[in-house]
């Protein structure tokens, strides 16, 4: 059921003195394709999804932060000036994000807030960027006349990650929560932070995810272990190409040549984040002709790249990739981080509805659950609500 401001606001009153604040929502989101390019500064093509946080803050004249979790039906209190943040990790990225915006100068002060999220965690949706989103978006308009401009909101996300959850992510995630528009995928070039809309209206085709239920969470995943990957070839081949500053500017042949340096794992990390730049440029020339079944070849060769060469799928995603390909989908792969979490699809008008029904059966008659399916609509990133 999709999430209102209302489930947010009546427990804001009922948890705390009974008055009202200000309401700020930031979404979670869907990437086309692009995966595990941002960290490597290559692109990405993200868009938000309708599915996102919404929080309810006041100030409450104090220098203590007291954060209700309404989903947790958790409470946690902590002060902005303590070194130390709280241990529960959903607090520590509200506690993470009021000291990077103090960082920046940002006079945060106390405030009451409580907050719900409709994105389902661990699904590969961005739940904790559309979180560290929220609240970067609504102290920026609270306590920071909103000088801070959006991408660098979404990089206050980010050091939330690496400094107060130990998930050295890239970009992607907080900066389609923070910049993404209704109706628009957004391809960004993770190096210079440049972004380009691309109105997505596919005639003829829908985006479905399907989300595996195996529960992903990056943080104590191998995650940051494939970012090292990459940035050790990446050194490498730099020793003979010394313009090579990240995978992004390296291509195979640079790649063939310090194979014996490198081992076999890197070997194939960096054979897939190569091929997986150059695909979302491909996918972005085939958007503007209008050319899907390019689309959608793209995404399945993600799929195999992300599977056999990087390694982050696992059996019940590949199973669905399967089902997939047999039912004609037109593109298909993991979405996100990967290690669980959703299956990206894109799909034909008149097969849809029978995919969706033939992938939950196939599942379930697999794996004893049922997956569960998610129409894709592309919301609008943070905003205020009221
Ligand atoms: C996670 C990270 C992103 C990105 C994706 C993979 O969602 O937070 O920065 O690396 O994985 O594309």
């Amino acid at each position: 059921m999709k999430l209102t401001i209302e489930d947010v606001r009546s427990r804001f009153i009922k948890h705390f003195d009974g008055s009202t604040g200000s309401v700020y929502a930031s979404p979670g989101r869907i990437n086309l394709i692009g995966e595990h390019t941002d960290y490597n500064n290559g692109f990405v093509f993200p868009g938000a999804v309708e599915q996102g946080m919404i929080a309810e803050l006041k100030v409450n004249g104090t220098r203590n932060v007291r954060a209700y979790s309404i989903d947790l039906k958790d409470y946690v209190e902590f002060s902005l000036d303590c070194e130390k943040g709280p241990n529960a990790t959903w607090a520590r990225y509200i506690y993470g994000v009021c000291r990077e915006m103090m960082a920046l100068g940002v006079p945060v002060e106390g405030f009451n807030t409580a907050f719900a999220g409709d994105v389902p965690l661990g699904a590969g949706m961005s739940s904790s960027a559309a979180l560290e989103s929220t609240y970067a978006y609504a102290l920026n308009d609270m306590f920071g006349d909103n000088k801070i401009e959006r991408l660098e909101l979404a990089r206050v996300g980010q050091r939330t990650e690496h400094k107060y959850i130990g998930v050295n992510c890239g970009i992607m995630d907080q900066a389609i929560s923070c910049l993404g528009k209704a109706g628009n995928l957004m391809r960004m070039d993770c190096r210079s932070g440049e972004i380009a809309y691309f109105p997505w209206n596919p005639k003829g085709y829908q985006l479905v995810l399907v989300n595996s239920c195996v529960k992903h969470e990056l943080k104590g995943s191998p995650y940051n272990e494939r970012r090292l990957q990459c940035e050790h070839v990446a050194e490498v081949i730099a020793q003979n190409h010394p313009e090579v500053k990240s995978l992004r500017d390296a291509n195979y042949d640079m790649l063939e040549e310090v194979k014996d340096q490198i081992t076999a794992d890197e070997y194939k990390r960096a054979r897939y984040v190569i091929g997986e730049v150059v695909r979302v440029l491909t996918v972005c020339d085939a958007l503007e002709k209008g050319d899907y079944e390019t689309v959608g070849q793209m995404m399945y060769e993600t799929h195999f790249g992300l599977s056999k060469e990087y390694e982050v799928s696992c059996e019940e995603l590949d199973f669905l990739n399967e089902i997939a390909k047999e039912e004609g989908v037109t593109g298909s792969r993991i979405m996100g981080g990967g290690f669980g979490g959703c299956t990206i699809n894109l799909i034909a008008d008149e097969l849809v509805d029978n995919f969706k029904k033939v992938v939950v059966e196939k599942f379930e008659a697999k794996y004893g659950k049922k997956p569960v399916i998610i129409d894709v609509v592309i919301g609008d990133g943070a905003r205020k609500l009221c």
